[in-house]
């Protein structure tokens, strides 16, 4: 245990106790999807045990007294992200439904024949295909901001991009940090310079994998849409976050139809519900809304400074030790203050699953793969990368086991 961290954290994580082929779980797939605080837990099971009911329709106890819970959570989000209203944080199943969400209604209203969406060569699939989906159906073009070797957006590349096209782009969308190498993208000069140069165009921040680990505040940043998962805060999955500015949210049309989103429904003509229920229809997840409040209890008990430190200590420490595999290469950003806590990287004739399965079979849990982002892969040249990445319960001792798990590695490969 080193002493950024305390041991009550990691003792709320139940998983942490777990063996994995009879040894300790080391779990560095953080990036993937974080493991779940005790509260979470508890309160998912309070939830399906005593007080299972639909929210938003009712006037009996349990139906009230969900709806309360339900909108409470509105309210934490609202206040950690800081959005001036609770109206624009809208429920949906995670981050990839929120893009999808602002692609469909927002694209599917403003964007035009040749109109340009801009998204960067290191986007999750998530960030990429949805605006592929709707170029197509209105006739706009989605353009790649170009990276640099070292897997950082080129600012000159971008500014360039915003020079050419001006007001012909209507969306820009970019992560405030890449899940494949960890990079943390300038966001708020990245939306400044769109303000400046890109007067028509909406900001996007898929913020999948900053929310966890750097403040996020929506009206600082000036964003128009931010988008997060539950299931990287250390909560459950099946719940996102799309926050939008009010006035943008009330002139999009309902993503999808049903109940809750409707004012009236008639054969003549339906209306619609006011923000944020005209962008929730059917029953959410309604547990698993009630227990996200949880994560931010605890990203507050903690301290996103604390976070912070702890995991910049693990993202150098892990650098500083892999970086002695003479095999071993680590990929993106060389400056670790512009990096969060993943480390990328590939073994010389070692493939990256040969080097997933491994690891596993010491008890270590990494990510293998193309972690969702081809374009990325291939502008790096590779097909796939090794990833450990880290989060607050993580140790440095836990990635001395995976230096020893990888010296094995390259020994049997
Ligand atoms: C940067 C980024 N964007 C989007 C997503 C998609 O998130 P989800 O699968 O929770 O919708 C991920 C998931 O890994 C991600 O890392």
């Amino acid at each position: 245990m080193n002493s950024y961290i305390k041991l009550e954290v990691r003792n709320a994580f139940p998983e942490l106790e777990r063996l994995v082929r009879n040894k300790p779980l080391i779990y560095l797939d953080n990036a993937a999807s974080t493991l779940k605080h005790n509260f979470v837990i508890d309160q998912i099971t309070q939830h399906y045990k005593m007080d299972a009911a639909n929210i938003h329709r009712g006037v009996h106890t349990l139906s009230e007294e969900g709806t309360i819970q339900y909108e409470e959570t509105r309210d934490i989000v609202q206040k950690f992200i800081n959005a001036s209203k609770r109206e624009e944080i809208i429920f949906t199943k995670g981050t990839t439904e929120s893009i999808n969400l602002v692609a469909n209604s927002f694209g599917e209203k403003f964007f035009n024949e040749g109109d340009i969406i801009l998204i960067s060569t290191m986007e999750h699939h998530s960030n990429i295909v949805p605006w592929q989906m709707v170029a197509q159906k209105r006739n706009a073009h989605v353009i790649e901001i170009p990276i640099t070797d070292q897997g950082e957006i080129s600012i000159q590349g971008f500014e360039k991009l915003l020079d050419q096209y001006g007001d012909k782009i209507k969306m820009v969308s970019m992560a405030h940090i890449s899940n494949s190498l960890g990079t943390i993208n300038p966001i708020k000069y990245f939306i400044s310079l769109t303000r400046q140069k890109a007067k028509q165009a909406k900001f996007l921040v898929d913020a999948a994998q900053s929310i966890a680990h750097l403040r996020t505040d929506v009206q600082d940043l000036d964003c128009d849409f931010l988008a997060f998962s539950a299931h990287k805060v250390y909560g459950p999955t099946g719940v996102g976050v799309l926050y939008g500015k009010y006035d943008i949210l009330d002139q999009m049309p309902p993503y999808q139809g049903g109940g809750d989103m409707i004012d009236i429904v008639s054969f003549q003509g339906t209306t619609y519900n006011d923000l944020p229920h005209k962008f929730e229809a059917g029953t959410p997840h309604i547990a698993g809304v009630i227990a996200f409040k949880e994560c931010f209890k605890f990203l507050d008990n903690v301290g996103l400074e604390n976070i912070k430190t702890h995991e910049a200590f693990l993202c150098n420490y892990a650098t500083e030790k892999l970086s002695k595999i003479p095999e071993l290469k680590i990929l993106g950003p060389t400056n670790l203050e512009n990096k969060s806590a993943v480390i990328s990287f590939t073994i010389e004739n070692a493939h990256p699953q040969d080097i997933g399965t491994l690891l596993d079979q010491q008890g270590i849990a990494i990510r293998t793969g193309h972690h969702c982002t081809q374009p990325l892969m291939k502008r790096l040249g590779v097909t796939a990368t090794a990833r450990a990445s880290f989060a607050i319960y993580n140790t440095t001792e836990e990635i001395d086991r995976l230096y020893d798990g990888l010296i094995k590695t390259c020994e049997l490969l």
